[in-house]
């Protein structure tokens, strides 16, 4: 499979941090993707690196002055910009971080970035504290929002750093750095970054959040479910042009009216609630949902009392339609299925057997096992799973990789035809 980024002109900007030796690596692997890549160091960078390195990596000579009369007269800092269809700053430092979001242009790198108008990649990497201090956060927050869809935010790894600190603020390994952008320079999210709304016209239909089967008035069974995936991928199906339906379970979260709600408990009603969905015509499913995969045979009326004497109580349980393979079961093929499968092992091979079993176009697959994403975090690491290809996306934001997820599925959907 050859990767998206083959015959792409990437703009590899690296700035001062231990991690610029990373960027080496990085350099690499962009370059065996078969990707362009001119190269251009910030002042503090060459302290670290030298551009000979780089140079010899990339196979042109590396940029970094803004006022250098022989590179200006080769390739201008304005073609420069123009040329690439891609930027990716790694290392960000702060300092880089403050200088672009307070628009300044005072070498060849920051100047680059206010000139370009492609996508742009930004894997800051840091001391901790630099890293957790509320003005860095306040710098990529504001970018985040000025750049918008044109920006995507890479965020640095956990761990021992250099320093000796442990901490938020290792360099996003460069292997992981590639794949995310692998999986986002594609038609699907390019196209957004331009202006245009790759699912205009087409409506999507997502379960999400847990559902909850009553034992009697006041109990039930449910799960941890926090329905974060499913609404930040519902925002950016709605981002992408789609009208959005999301079928939702009990959730604490919002929506924008934009988004049409409609709120359910148990997987019965999550199922007719799809169902409904199917017959207003629907062109991409996606079952984000936690489905409870079995409820009690019996609601009792009355709350069930106590039984002093008994040691033990049991309950019976049947098991509940499961919502997306009854969609799938339906047989539209004009419809883009898309499944997740949370998974404890063996993550890739079971999600692919998921994706066969329940007729599926794409499976998400999550590896809960790891403490600190899925259920109710913020951030998450899934593993794109379709017939042909596996993309791995590192730990990100959940919005981040809804954003990634969404342009993989137009890209699947738009070309089923
Ligand atoms: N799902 C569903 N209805 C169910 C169970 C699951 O729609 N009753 C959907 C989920 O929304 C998810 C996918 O099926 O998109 C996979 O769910 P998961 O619980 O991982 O898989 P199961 O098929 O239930 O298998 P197992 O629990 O054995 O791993």
């Amino acid at each position: 499979m050859s990767s998206t980024l083959r015959a792409k002109k990437v703009l590899l900007g690296i700035t001062g941090g231990i991690a610029a030796y990373k960027a080496a690596e990085l350099c690499r692997l962009f370059i065996k993707a078969g990707a362009r890549v001119q190269v251009v160091m910030s002042a503090g960078a060459q302290e670290f690196i030298t551009p000979l390195t780089l140079q010899a990596l990339s196979g042109e000579p590396v940029r970094h002055a803004l006022l250098d009369a022989e590179a200006e007269a080769g390739m201008g800092h304005i073609e420069l910009a123009k040329w690439a269809e891609l930027v990716v700053v790694a290392p960000a430092s702060a300092n880089f971080l403050a200088k672009v979001n307070a628009g300044m242009a005072d070498d060849l790198l920051t100047t680059l970035l206010l000139a370009t108008e492609a996508p742009i990649y930004i894997a800051p990497a840091m001391n901790q504290a630099m890293w957790a201090n509320p003005v860095t956060q306040r710098n990529l927050s504001e970018l985040d929002l000025t750049l918008g869809t044109r920006l995507t935010l890479l965020p640095p790894d956990s761990g021992e750093q250099a320093c000796g600190d442990i901490g938020p603020g290792r360099l996003m390994e460069p292997v992981d750095i590639v794949a995310n952008v692998e999986a986002s320079f594609v038609r699907g999210l390019h196209a957004q970054t331009k202006g245009t709304q790759v699912l205009a016209g087409k409506h999507v239909l997502l379960t999400a959040g847990p559902t909850q089967e009553s034992i009697d008035p006041v109990r039930y069974i449910s799960n941890h479910s926090s329905g974060k995936m499913g609404f930040a991928l519902a925002e950016e199906f709605y981002a992408a042009g789609a009208r959005v339906t999301v079928i939702a379970g009990p959730v604490a979260l919002n929506c924008g009216s934009y988004i049409t709600r409609v709120d359910v408990l148990t997987a019965d009603e999550m199922l007719r609630a799809a169902y409904a969905g199917l017959a207003d015509g629907i062109d991409i499913f996606v079952g984000a949902a936690a489905v409870a995969d079995y409820r009690p045979a019996n609601t009792e009326p009355q709350k069930i009392k106590k039984n002093s004497q008994a040691q033990a109580m049991s309950i019976e349980l049947v098991e509940n339609p499961d919502v997306l393979a009854s969609m799938a079961k339906q047989g539209n093929k004009a419809v883009t299925m898309v499944g997740f499968a949370a998974e404890t092992k063996n993550v890739v091979p079971y999600a692919r057997a998921k994706l066969e079993k329940k007729n599926l176009d794409m499976i998400v697959a999550n590896d809960v096992s790891a403490e600190d994403i899925g259920f109710n975090s913020d951030d998450n690491a899934v593993t794109i799973v379709t017939a042909n290809k596996e993309m791995v996306l590192a730990k990100q934001s959940k919005q981040a990789i809804a954003k990634l997820i969404v342009a993989e599925v137009a890209i699947l959907h738009n070309n089923k035809g």
